[in-house]
């Protein structure tokens, strides 16, 4: 009942002459088998647009401001998100919390502002291999998620998707097994359950850590796992179209 859905997380790469050959294969090769999106860096969004408008591929970013408008530097608002027509933002990346200390308070508000724009926020959670080892999995992740619980209300998730990355496994090309990233799927929407079981059982929850063509087969398997969020394997376009066809 639920539709898969893979996402490419471009992270800060990319070029205008790059992006015009990856978005026109992206646009040209993927179907309607899945619902597909890539994030990309603010700068590339109104190509994005441009060259993706009638495709099957949706776009959106990679961030976003919990405040509206005014004197923040350096900030996006969702309203300018929702200008370029972005389906799409990702909210609390592991990157986000540990590079830019983004904590549980401030992903809640983001949430609540990319919502009240329009714009569906992709939240991540995620433990680091030191919590894994001591192991604190369960305990990290449930803490993310119940932030957005308490904060935003289980209705926020009727209209979000949520991403489950271990921290340890992006970048790194090691993948979580099919079956680690299975036990903390159930766990997330279980815990959604709790709350409302029709939102948990309706929530799109994807996987996202050294996702490839060569795993996103079993991954996609596991009765959790809804799809993909996708980072390296996203910046090419034969590997993502393999990923997309895994669905
Ligand atoms: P990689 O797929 O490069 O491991 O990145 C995962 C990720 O962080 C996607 O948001």
């Amino acid at each position: 009942m639920r539709r898969k859905l893979v996402v490419g997380n471009w992270k800060m790469y990319g070029s205008v002459a790059g992006n015009d050959s990856l978005l026109k294969a992206l646009g040209a090769g993927v179907g309607q088998g899945a619902d597909v999106a890539v994030c990309v860096p603010f700068p590339y969004l109104y190509q994005a647009q441009a060259l993706l408008s009638g495709s099957a591929v949706a776009w959106g970013a990679q961030d976003v401001s919990a405040q509206g408008q005014g004197a923040f530097t350096g900030e996006v608002s969702v309203a300018m998100l929702a200008d370029f027509a972005c389906s799409y933002v990702l909210i609390g990346h592991s990157e986000r919390r540990t590079l830019h200390a983004e904590d549980d308070a401030l992903v809640v508000a983001k949430v609540k502002a990319a919502l009240a724009g329009g714009v569906c926020p992709v939240i991540c959670v995620g433990e680091t291999l030191a919590e894994r080892d001591a192991g604190q999995t369960a305990a990290v992740v449930v803490r993310q998620l119940d932030a957005v619980l308490r904060g935003c209300g289980v209705e926020a998730l009727d209209k979000a998707v949520l991403a489950y990355e271990p921290v340890w496994a992006i970048g790194t090309g090691r993948t979580a097994s099919p079956e680690q990233a299975q036990e903390v799927h159930a766990l997330l929407r279980g815990r959604v359950a709790t709350a409302d079981a029709e939102v948990a059982a309706k929530l799109r929850i994807l996987y996202g850590g050294s996702v490839k063509a060569a795993n996103a087969q079993a991954l996609f398997a596991q009765p959790d796992i809804d799809g993909g969020l996708v980072g390296g394997a996203s910046l090419v376009a034969d590997e993502f179209l393999a990923i997309i066809a895994a669905v």
